[in-house]
C-alpha cells in the first residue's frame, strides 16, 4: 500500500474542513496558536515513516499524556490501581464534577482529567519529586528522543487558570482519594500535559502500543504485553471522552486525543499514526484529526474491525 500517496490525499481532502472547530481557549496560552495548521506522521513497525504537512512543528500534547501516566501507574500498581480509578467510559466531558460526585471521588478511568490526577498521585507516591522527570524520562525513552521538554509558558497558563482541575483533585482528596499533596499533584500533572512534541515523535512514542509492549526500533520492553492490551482497549473506548464512542465508531482504532491539537492511534501490529490540528469539535477533539483518521482507515481498510 502507497502510505505517502494516500497521507497526501488526506491532506487535500480535509482542506474544505478548516472552516469548522475552535482552538481551545480555556487555557490562555493555546488560545494563540495558528488554526489552520495540519501534520500527519506514521511510522511503521520496520520504523519506515511517512510524513505529511509540517510534522517538524510542536505542540502541547495535553492528554495524550495520560496514556504515558496510566502505562507508568498500571507497570507499577497493576491491578490495585482500579481501587481508585476505574475503566469505563464516562459518557461525560474530560472535566466533569458531577459524576465524580455521585461516584465517590473514584474517576471512570484514567483518560478523564479525574482519573489522570489519580495516576499522577500514584506516581507521587513513588517518586515524590522525582515524578515530572521520570514521567518525561519515559517519554523520552519511548520516542527514543532526550530533546523532548515541556513548555513553560503553557505551563504557567494552566496553572493560572486550571479552576476546574483544582476543584477535581480538591473533591477527591476529600474522598480520600488523593494522597500527596494537592499543589505537588496538580503542578505535575499540568506539567506533563504541557509537554510539548511534534507528530514524528508523537508516533515513535507510541509505536510500543502496537506491538505488545515493546519499542520495536530500540527493542526496548515498555509494558509487558497483558498490560500493552490493556491501554489499547481503554484508548478504544475512553480516548476521546463523550466523543469515545463516535471516535470507534468512525475510526476503529484505540487512539488518545488532546486539547492541543494532537490525536495518536495504534493499528495493532502494524503502526502508529499521529496527526495534527489544532481546531477541536465540541468535545474537545482535533475535528480535523479525527477526519483524517476516518480517511484513513476507511482509504486502507486498517481498522481492528
Ligand atoms: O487539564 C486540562 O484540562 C488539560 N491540561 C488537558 C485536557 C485535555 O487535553 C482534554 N482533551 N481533549
Amino acid at each position: 500500500m502507497n502510505y505517502q500517496n494516500i497521507i497526501n490525499e488526506i491532506e487535500d481532502e480535509i482542506q474544505v474542513y478548516f472552516k469548522e472547530g475552535k482552538v481551545a481557549d480555556y487555557i490562555p496560552a493555546l488560545a494563540h496558536i495558528n488554526p489552520n495548521q495540519f501534520a500527519m506522521s506514521i511510522k511503521l513497525l520496520d520504523g519506515t515513516s511517512f510524513n505529511v504537512g509540517n510534522t517538524q512543528n510542536k505542540f502541547s500534547i495535553q492528554s495524550i499524556s495520560k496514556v504515558f501516566t496510566f502505562t507508568l501507574a498500571l507497570q507499577l500498581y497493576g491491578r490495585s490501581l482500579y481501587k481508585r480509578v476505574g475503566h469505563e467510559p464516562s459518557g461525560d466531558p474530560f472535566n466533569s464534577l458531577i459524576q465524580l460526585e455521585y461516584e465517590n471521588g473514584i474517576p471512570r478511568n484514567p483518560f478523564i482529567n479525574a482519573g489522570a490526577i489519580v495516576t499522577t498521585d500514584t506516581l507521587l507516591s513513588k517518586y515524590q519529586d522525582k515524578s515530572f522527570d521520570y514521567i518525561l524520562d519515559f517519554i523520552r525513552t519511548s520516542a527514543n528522543d532526550f530533546t523532548i521538554n515541556y513548555d513553560k509558558e503553557v505551563y504557567s497558563s494552566e496553572l493560572e487558570h486550571g479552576f476546574l482541575n483544582m476543584a477535581l483533585i480538591n473533591m477527591m482528596k476529600s474522598y480520600k482519594n488523593i494522597n500527596n499533596d494537592l499543589e505537588k499533584v496538580i503542578q505535575t500533572y499540568f506539567k506533563q500535559c504541557s509537554i510539548e512534541m511534534n507528530t514524528e515523535q508523537l508516533a515513535n512514542s507510541m509505536l510500543f502500543l502496537a506491538n505488545h509492549g515493546v519499542n520495536p526500533i530500540t527493542n526496548k520492553v515498555l509494558i509487558n504485553e497483558a498490560k500493552a492490551k490493556r491501554i489499547n482497549s481503554l484508548m478504544l473506548t475512553c480516548g476521546h471522552y463523550d466523543a469515545s464512542g463516535d471516535f470507534a465508531y468512525k475510526v476503529g482504532l484505540p487512539g488518545k486525543s488532546g486539547v492541543g491539537g494532537g490525536i495518536v492511534a495504534i493499528v495493532p501490529g502494524k503502526m502508529s499514526i499521529c496527526v495534527y490540528s489544532p481546531k477541536l469539535n465540541k468535545q474537545g477533539n482535533s475535528l480535523i484529526g479525527t477526519k483524517a483518521l476516518e480517511l484513513f482507515t476507511t482509504k486502507t481498510g486498517l481498522s481492528i474491525f
